[in-house]
């Protein structure tokens, strides 16, 4: 069974596909604990399947490496197979990413290496694209650079505004998450050689 921690800072609708995912006794793979950045609306889905939450406000620290000590302190307190950024929207201090990798992934909501960074979905749109996309990556000290695990194409329309973009790209975020942590779970795909390569 791999044991997961979740770190989110919004409502946690990728937390929660896998959360369901993981009722089925057959999917390998548990939320061990859930972290946060600040007080997000999806820590309240700890309450609700009974998992525990940790929340490491990134104000109450001078300094980004400093947050990322105490965040990195509170992930390890779990020993999780692997971290999974779920919408965690603050990049993480190197030394926390060299502690975790490469067992540390992240989706994106674009067809990453097109618009990385905070807004894909906006940039997207702003660059008059008509498709986009949704990408699972494993985390390295690039801005959504680092190796592509999964990823999957999504129409634009016209008329498309950020949220009823989003919208059409979260579903396949989640479906492409849950996927990939089943292939982790199950040994076909290898984070350390796709690291590698
Ligand atoms: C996802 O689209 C994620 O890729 C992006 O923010 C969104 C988080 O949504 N960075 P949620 O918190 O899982 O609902």
């Amino acid at each position: 069974m791999l044991s997961l921690v979740v770190l989110i800072s919004g409502g946690g609708s990728n937390l929660r596909a896998l959360l369901e995912a993981s009722q089925d006794a057959e999917f390998p793979a548990r939320v061990v604990a859930i972290g946060a950045d600040r007080d997000a609306v999806g820590l309240s889905l700890g309450e609700e399947y009974g998992i525990p939450t940790f929340t490491v406000a990134y104000p109450a620290y001078p300094d980004r490496e400093t947050w990322g000590d105490a965040l990195l302190e509170q992930i390890r307190a779990w020993g999780p197979d692997l971290v999974v950024l779920s919408g965690m929207m603050r990049l993480l201090p190197p030394r926390v990413v060299a502690a975790l990798s490469p067992n540390l992934i992240n989706t994106h909501p674009a067809y990453l290496p097109e618009f990385p960074g905070a807004h894909g979905v906006r940039d997207a749109l702003a660059a008059g694209a008509s498709e986009t996309g949704a990408s699972l990556i494993v985390v390295d000290n690039s801005v959504d650079g680092g190796p592509i695990i999964a990823q999957e194409r999504v129409p634009i329309h016209v008329g498309d505004t950020e949220s009823s973009l989003h919208d059409r790209i979260k579903p396949v975020e989640r479906r492409l998450l849950i996927e990939a942590v089943l292939d982790i779970a199950n040994g076909h795909v290898d984070l350390k050689e796709l690291s590698r390569s």
